[in-house]
């Protein structure tokens, strides 16, 4: 398994994405991931500095906190892709001069002076590093009277198994299935017709639609074809949207033979770009081992450790990971 290298998270982060939770989070962290951090962005510990911040979700949250607090602090966000967050979310640096950002610079070598920060904080950020080197840098660049918060994935988070099934669903009908073959064979068939009905017809139209249905049917529980129109209501999860898109390619774009490749090679770039980032997630997500080496690495280096349990987020309680928070 492999995290991704800065240049994937580059290519992530310049999409516009606010998380790594793609369209979810868009206007920010909320629930009980917020309220985590109305308690430990207080505004007494400062300056504050979000460690792997992306796009900067975690550091807008707290420019936000902090301002209606009163609080006049500074907030950097710190990452090693080269992030441009106020260019990529289109936000006005004017709007925001409290906020500053440093891109192509690992949290393992912090470019910041001995005792400096008050409060580093990091969402789904630190366990991309290495601990045995982030924290004596941490220590470092930490008052003597500091605070450390985080949030990160964990080897029990509902995140991980949700993406975890996708990743082996997915890996499965791509590398061992042929799925991304069998839609392009579609493709191509496509292209030697001159109409959709002639498409139909055909019978290798017929025998390629019931291999794609064999491999997609554990997701999709029925026969689809390239003609099926979906329900109205959004699809259920990642595994359906994802179905849906490959199939809508040739219902939308059908006789249009350049703009149908074009989707559809968008949509299997998608379903790797997603591959990629969930086996990114299981490398980086602590395991209780990892956890252990975190504390006893943080009370080496003066911390104690004040809290650290599952986040509970949504109605469902699903578990969003660790939160920790520790003070020296
Ligand atoms: C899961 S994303 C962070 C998400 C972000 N904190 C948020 O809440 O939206 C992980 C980030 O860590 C960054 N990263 C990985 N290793 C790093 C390192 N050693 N130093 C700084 N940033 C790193 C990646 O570039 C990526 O942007």
């Amino acid at each position: 398994m492999a995290l991704l290298s800065p240049e994937e998270w580059k290519r992530y982060w310049d999409l516009g994405n606010v998380t790594t939770f793609e369209r979810s989070f868009e206007d920010g962290y909320d629930g009980s991931i917020l309220e985590f951090w109305e308690h430990q962005i207080d505004g007494q510990h400062t300056p504050v500095i979000d460690l792997c911040c992306g796009n900067g979700a975690l550091v807008w949250a707290a420019d936000k906190l902090l301002k209606s607090r009163g609080a006049d602090v500074l907030v950097t966000g710190i990452d090693i892709a080269n992030i441009k967050p106020f260019v990529k979310l289109k936000r006005n640096k004017r709007a925001y001069p409290n906020v500053d950002f440093i891109g192509n610079t690992s949290i393992e070598k912090l470019p910041l002076p001995d005792g400096s920060v008050g409060l580093a904080i990091s969402q789904y950020g630190l366990e991309y590093a290495r601990f045995e080197s982030v924290i004596p840098e941490l220590s470092r660049v930490l008052k003597q009277q500091a605070r450390i918060a985080l949030i990160m994935h964990s080897e029990q988070s509902s995140i991980l198994q949700n993406m975890s099934l996708f990743f082996e669903t997915f890996s499965k009908f791509m590398l061992q299935d042929g799925l991304a073959e069998k839609f392009q064979a579609l493709d191509e068939l496509f292209n030697a017709h001159r109409t959709i009905d002639s498409v139909r017809a055909d019978d290798v139209y017929k025998k390629l639609m019931g291999e794609i249905n064999r491999i997609l049917y554990p997701i999709t529980g029925k026969y689809i074809d390239a003609f099926t129109v979906f329900p109205a209501q959004p699809p259920a999860n990642l595994m359906d949207l994802y179905v849906r898109n490959l199939f809508q390619v040739f219902q939308n774009r059908g006789a249009n033979n350049r703009a149908r490749k074009k989707d559809l090679d968008f949509q299997l770039r998608q379903i790797d770009a997603t591959l990629g980032r969930v086996e990114d997630l299981r490398t980086a997500a602590v395991s209780d081992q990892e956890l252990v080496q975190l504390k006893s690495l943080l009370e080496r280096h003066g911390f104690t450790v004040t809290h650290c349990e599952d986040l509970l987020y949504g109605p469902a309680k699903d578990n969003f990971g660790y939160s920790l928070v520790a003070e020296r």
